[in-house]
């Protein structure tokens, strides 16, 4: 259930709407609180609650970008590679939509990328963009403010990205390996197109890349996006997406979880009764909604469903509404372009009425990139791989999955076999001449 771009953005709309509903008829909360304090362990980093304990060395960074977000990093390495010796070249991971660094050790070491890379001598970097859990906030916004939330996937590849490649790239004296999923690779090929940010990255692997949106398959995700739910939102005046308490509310109901907590009727009973509606709505009796997953992401041909329940202690992370909104042009209009505000917001923030595109054709052709998608990946269609691969001035090397869906690039159990082995081998043949 965990994973990154629209899918988990749809399940949490839908509990977005839900969330109102339910505050509105001033209910209270305070059990879904409960219910989620009893669960999640968030304290202390993502290296003591989840890297450390595997046994793998990890550091904690903070890095600041050029509008003031205080991002948390991590540099992980393997116990069993002396890094006295050596330290291999330096790989960063960047999440999926509603997830955070914590995405890349979902799994046993032999199963998730983060420990996979240390173990073949990879120097790791685990990105988290602003808003998720393991970042620090800004130099001088809250949380609390409308402008702390005044950003989308535009910022996360202008800024984010821009600045965890020169911290690392100072840190270490080398070109940096980038690894993306979902969001990951739309941040990635949007700064991609900017020669300074291209300039510090030695090569590209990008899981289930997405440039164009408009042949997404998800029923879900359509028919919210005609919902126009993001405008909805807006209009309720809400800025930050922070689904953690509805969704966990959500799942006790829907994968009937032991409860360690009471939940009282008068909220059970507002609660099903809206997510009722919004099903029906969102659904329209075409979709087999009782496979929520399925329906949103693609059918995942190797999840691992017994450990949702661990997923869900860490996912998901918040994010922007103005990130929702943004994808969802995308969807509606076809197009890889920066944020859409309107034609005469258009003129004073960008000086022309439309926004300027994010063009492919300007990531450098020596860039190499590796990229995987697959057959039944309901959020990355084929459609739309191709069209960014025909717009690339460089031919990629690409790796199809025909029964992979959307989270499987994340979260398979066969990911290892499948395809990591095969982007290690890639990252190894672009010859960083620290690589062994
Ligand atoms: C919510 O419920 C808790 C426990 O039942 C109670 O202590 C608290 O005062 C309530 N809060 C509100 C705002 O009603
Ligand atoms: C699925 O998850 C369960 C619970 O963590 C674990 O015991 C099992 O080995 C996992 N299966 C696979 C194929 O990874």
């Amino acid at each position: 259930m965990a994973t990154s771009v629209l899918q988990t953005l749809l399940l949490l709309l839908v509990v977005i709407a839900l969330s109102l509903c339910i505050s509105s008829s001033a209910q209270n909360l305070t059990v879904v609180d409960s219910f989620i304090e009893h669960r999640q362990s968030y304290d202390g980093g993502l290296c003591v609650n989840l890297v450390e304990p595997a046994g793998y060395a990890c550091s904690e960074h903070t890095i600041q970008t050029k509008d003031g977000f205080l991002l948390g990093l991590q540099r992980v390495s393997s116990s069993i590679v002396n890094l006295e010796l050596q330290r291999g070249p330096p790989v960063l991971l960047l999440h999926g939509l509603f997830m955070g660094g914590d995405a890349w050790f979902m799994d046993s070491a032999k199963e998730s990328l983060g420990f996979i890379l240390a173990d073949h001598g990879f120097d790791v970097w685990v990105g988290n963009v602003r808003g998720t859990k393991w970042c620090h906030g800004h130099v001088s916004l809250s949380e609390r403010d409308k402008d702390f939330w005044d950003w989308s996937w535009q910022e996360l590849a202008l800024y984010d990205l821009e600045a965890m490649l020169s911290y690392i790239k100072s840190e270490t004296s080398s070109k940096v390996f980038v690894v993306g999923h979902s969001q990951g690779t739309i941040m990635s090929l949007a700064a991609f197109t900017q020669p300074d940010i291209a300039n510090m990255v030695e090569a590209a692997a990008l899981l289930s890349p997405i440039s164009y949106l408009d042949h997404i398959t998800s029923k879900f995700v359509l028919n919210l996006v005609h919902m126009r739910l993001d405008e909805a939102l807006g209009l309720l005046g809400i800025h930050q997406l922070n689904l953690k308490r509805f969704l966990a509310f959500h799942i006790i109901f829907f994968f009937e979880f032991t409860m360690p907590c009471h939940i009282d009727d008068e909220i059970y009973a507002v609660y099903s009764d809206v997510l009722t509606n919004i099903m029906d709505l969102a659904c329209d009796g075409h979709v087999d909604c009782a496979d929520m997953l399925a329906s949103i992401t693609g059918e995942n041909c190797c999840f691992n469903s017994s450990r949702v329940d661990f997923y869900l202690e860490y996912e998901p992370h918040p994010s922007s509404l103005k990130n929702l909104k943004h994808l969802f042009q995308m969807i509606r209009k076809g197009t890889f372009a920066r944020y859409d505000y309107g034609t005469l917001k258009n003129v004073l923030q960008y000086g022309q009425t439309k926004p300027p595109s994010f063009d492919l054709s300007d990531i450098p052709e020596s860039l190499p990139i590796w990229m995987a998608y697959g057959g039944n990946d309901a959020l990355g269609d084929v459609i739309d791989v191709h069209h960014t691969l025909n717009e690339l001035p460089s031919k990629p090397n690409v790796l199809f999955l025909e029964d992979y869906g959307h989270i499987d690039f994340l979260l398979s159990t066969r990911a290892y076999e499948d395809l990591y082995d095969n982007m290690i081998r890639f990252f190894r043949s672009c010859g960083t001449s620290s690589s062994s």
